[in-house]
């Protein structure tokens, strides 16, 4: 059966992911695209892996219900915990996202390098693994960003508090000298201009993003998936709680479509 015409599938704990769906829609507007924002779990960072993992299921079996061709777990905390299983499990390609530490460690000068996740990612065997193939001299200080993804869900990007949240989180890595940031978090990116202020554009920070848009498009290539039909994409956003702040991040983006489900 040809795919090439079929959806491809993001899910993510709530709408961090979006910033992962921006980059691959800009690199592959010719794809057709289905996204879950299961804000009603969120945050998947505080969960056992265990749970994790079957939240993980249910949203990729949604997305197959909805016959996409390839699925993105456009989460750290899902990829870092759940996508071993899914790839042992399920015949569909998965692309995951991990916390870009080894960009940072080749960029670094200071040799020491911070990195904002959940406590699911940070305590999570992939990221373990990751970690050990990094340069032994190179110094990781990592910090679990407990509160900022509810903040964001609740649609207080810009708000005071989560100003002071997010100042108490990185002044203490600057006072390590870190010159890298990764954000292990795809919620994070929508905090880079707040983190700018509290650092005074000092340091680097470090997403995945393109990275992943990169890896998504060379896996359709590879599979012979790609859609190569030149017509306007269709974007369906499901969300199992209310849309108004997925709304709001998405605002001006065309061709896109956003229901309330419960899943
Ligand atoms: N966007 C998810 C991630 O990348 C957020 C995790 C959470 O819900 O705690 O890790």
């Amino acid at each position: 059966m040809k795919l090439n015409y079929n959806p491809i599938g993001f899910f993510d704990s709530g709408i961090g992911g979006t910033s992962i769906w921006k980059e691959v829609t800009a690199l592959l507007p010719n794809e057709n695209t289905v996204y879950l924002s299961d804000s009603k779990n969120a945050p998947y960072g505080e969960k056992h892996a265990d749970e994790i993992i079957a939240l993980a299921i249910k949203n990729t079996e949604l997305l197959l219900e909805n016959n996409c061709k390839l699925i993105v777990v456009a989460c750290n905390t899902a990829t870092t915990n759940a996508i071993t299983y899914l790839r042992k499990t399920y015949d569909v390609p998965f692309i995951g996202i991990e916390p870009a530490i080894k960009p940072a460690a080749l960029k670094t000068k200071s040799k020491k390098i911070g990195i904002l996740a959940t406590k699911g990612t940070l305590n999570s065997a992939l990221f373990e693994k990751t970690s050990s193939t990094i340069d032994q001299q190179i110094i990781i200080k990592e910090t679990v960003g407990t509160g900022l993804v509810p903040l964001i869900e609740a649609g207080k990007i810009d708000s005071r508090e989560m100003q002071a949240l997010l100042t108490s989180y990185i002044k203490p890595l600057l006072n390590e000298h870190i010159d890298c940031l990764v954000l292990g978090c795809t919620h994070y990116p929508y905090l880079i201009p707040s983190i700018q202020k509290i650092t005074d554009n000092q340091i680097e920070i470090i997403d995945s993003g393109l990275a992943v848009a990169k890896q998504t498009k060379a896996i359709l290539v590879q599979h012979q998936i790609i859609n190569d039909r030149n017509t306007e994409a269709h974007h369906q956003f499901f969300i199992n709680t209310k849309k108004t702040v997925l709304e709001n991040i998405l605002k001006n983006t065309v061709g896109i479509q956003i229901t309330e489900k419960d899943f």
